[in-house]
């Protein structure tokens, strides 16, 4: 099929990586010249496992290319994905200003029937405004009766894992509304998809409207999750429980189940944080308040402290010349995003707090460096150090502070460890190890919601 995805952010390059791979001519259109050149130079703007090799087979395939010509983006599919960003606006509500002026293109550009995909996590009610859009267009060009569709096709693919997420979804939900051209619009989505349903369906069919809810009510559920195990955390390390035991204890119900029960330094990244507000909002303009909602983002605020108050505790509120190793900057493992990373509130609160830190994160230096130039003072960026390996972090430094649960950070070398830093103290935001082993190896321990089994 020929597709063109609007956007080559994160969601839009997974995507049209993807399609293309599955056989699809897919056509990817960006307003960055700068980063399109990069892409048809090879180069991948992000750091997403797999996406590279997809992105290199495809386009040497012919089935993937890369432009910033719109009229030609327009002509090339049938389907339209939009998959352009959505900034939070400063009242937390999404910003559509880019979602309708890919609207408005297609509008103004279009010669015949087009099924018009919103990828971009969007409002509830969005696609009627982007069909407004596309229509004002039309008649203004005396086409007032071309036919298109606008259909809700939101993503779900976790920052690290897009490209597996992408080729083995557990869902995808499609809203398409019930006139003619939305029930056209139901087979070329239905054909499309058709690869991933060959043993199981896996398509939620449902209006539009819903759709868009789905994507707000998945992200908002997962958040909760987490802010409700954050704080359980913090109440097990005052009544003297293992939040680990009770995770099992609790995750062994399959009504609950086991994942996404993880405590630890609060969640980022680019979806759970604006879509938890983006959602209140929303209830706002129906004056209604979302108090479970309002909750959630309140307890991740204070559990994006929780590692900077567990320094405090245990060196004190004045940190003047001491220095930290910090082991994580990424907001999680497998990529190099640091949107709204709990590793920014801890260095900043560190770097105030007069000490100096030396950190690593296996991919994430570069990106790490630009967003704490905006944090910091060019004066408490020089405290920050940025070391090749995460031993090289160590040396003289008061403690080692775990915020990002990498792979490579999971069986350090404890020997050298103890030797290197000044004293032999973890805090951990990701609960990687077992504080009893801990103790056996003469480490003080700090984790997550576990105080009971160190007495820490
Ligand atoms: C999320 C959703 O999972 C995905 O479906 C949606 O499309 C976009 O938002 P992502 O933000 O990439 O994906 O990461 P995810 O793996 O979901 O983690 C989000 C944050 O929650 C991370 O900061 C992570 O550390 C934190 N988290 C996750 C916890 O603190 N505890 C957990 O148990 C799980």
């Amino acid at each position: 099929m020929k597709i063109t995805i609007i956007g080559t952010g994160y969601v839009g390059l997974v995507t049209g990586a993807c399609l293309a791979e599955l056989g699809n001519d897919v056509f990817c259109l960006d307003v960055d010249q700068r980063k399109i050149d990069l892409l048809n130079n090879g180069g991948i703007p992000i750091h997403e496992p797999g996406l590279e090799e997809v992105v290199a087979r495809n386009r040497a395939a012919g089935r993937l290319q890369f432009s910033t010509d719109v009229a030609a983006s327009v002509a090339h599919g049938q389907l339209q994905f939009i998959a352009v960003g959505t900034p939070p606006d400063e009242d937390g509500s999404a910003d559509l200003q880019y979602v309708l002026a890919a609207a408005r293109n297609i509008g103004r550009h279009m010669t015949g029937y087009k099924v018009i995909v919103d990828k971009s996590t969007v409002p509830v009610g969005t696609a009627d405004r982007v069909a407004a859009a596309v229509r004002e267009e039309l008649h203004a060009r005396g086409e007032g009766s071309m036919e298109f569709a606008v259909v809700s096709n939101p993503e779900f693919l976790k920052e690290g894992a897009a490209v597996e997420d992408f080729m083995r979804p557990d869902r995808i939900v499609i809203g398409t509304d019930d006139t003619p051209a939305g029930l056209r619009a139901r087979d070329v989505m239905k054909l499309l998809y058709a690869p991933f349903n060959r043993n199981h369906e896996r398509v939620y069919w449902m209006d539009v409207r819903s759709a868009e809810f789905t994507k707000y009510a998945a992200n908002a559920m997962l958040a909760t999750r987490i802010s409700f195990m954050n704080e359980l955390a913090n109440l097990a390390d005052q009544v003297g429980a293992d939040i680990e035991a009770v995770r099992h204890g609790i995750g062994s119900d399959p009504r609950i189940g086991h994942s996404f029960l993880y405590a630890g330094a609060g969640y980022g990244g680019s979806c759970f944080p604006k879509d938890v507000q983006a959602l209140e909002r929303t209830a706002r303009q129906y004056d209604q308040e979302l108090l479970i909602l309002r909750a959630v983002e309140a307890v991740n605020d204070r559990q994006k402290q929780v590692l900077g108050r567990k320094v405090v505790q245990r060196f004190g509120e004045d940190l003047t010349g001491m220095k930290f190793a910090v082991w994580g900057l990424a907001f999680k493992p497998n990529t190099d995003d640091m949107r709204e990373a709990p590793s920014r509130v801890l260095l900043k609160e560190l770097i105030e707090r007069g000490a100096s830190v030396a950190v690593h994160d296996p991919v994430a230096m570069e990106e790490a460096q630009r967003v704490l130039a905006l944090d910091l003072s060019a004066d408490q960026l020089a405290r920050v150090a940025f070391k090749a390996t995460p031993m090289d972090t160590l040396d003289g430094a008061e403690a080692l502070v775990i915020v990002t649960e990498w792979k490579a950070f999971r069986s350090p070398d404890f020997e050298q460890i103890k030797a290197r830093l000044k004293h032999p103290v973890i805090i951990d935001g990701r609960n990687l190890f077992e504080p009893p082993l801990m103790t056996g190896l003469g480490i003080e321990y700090h984790g997550i919601g576990r105080s009971v089994l160190t007495g820490k």
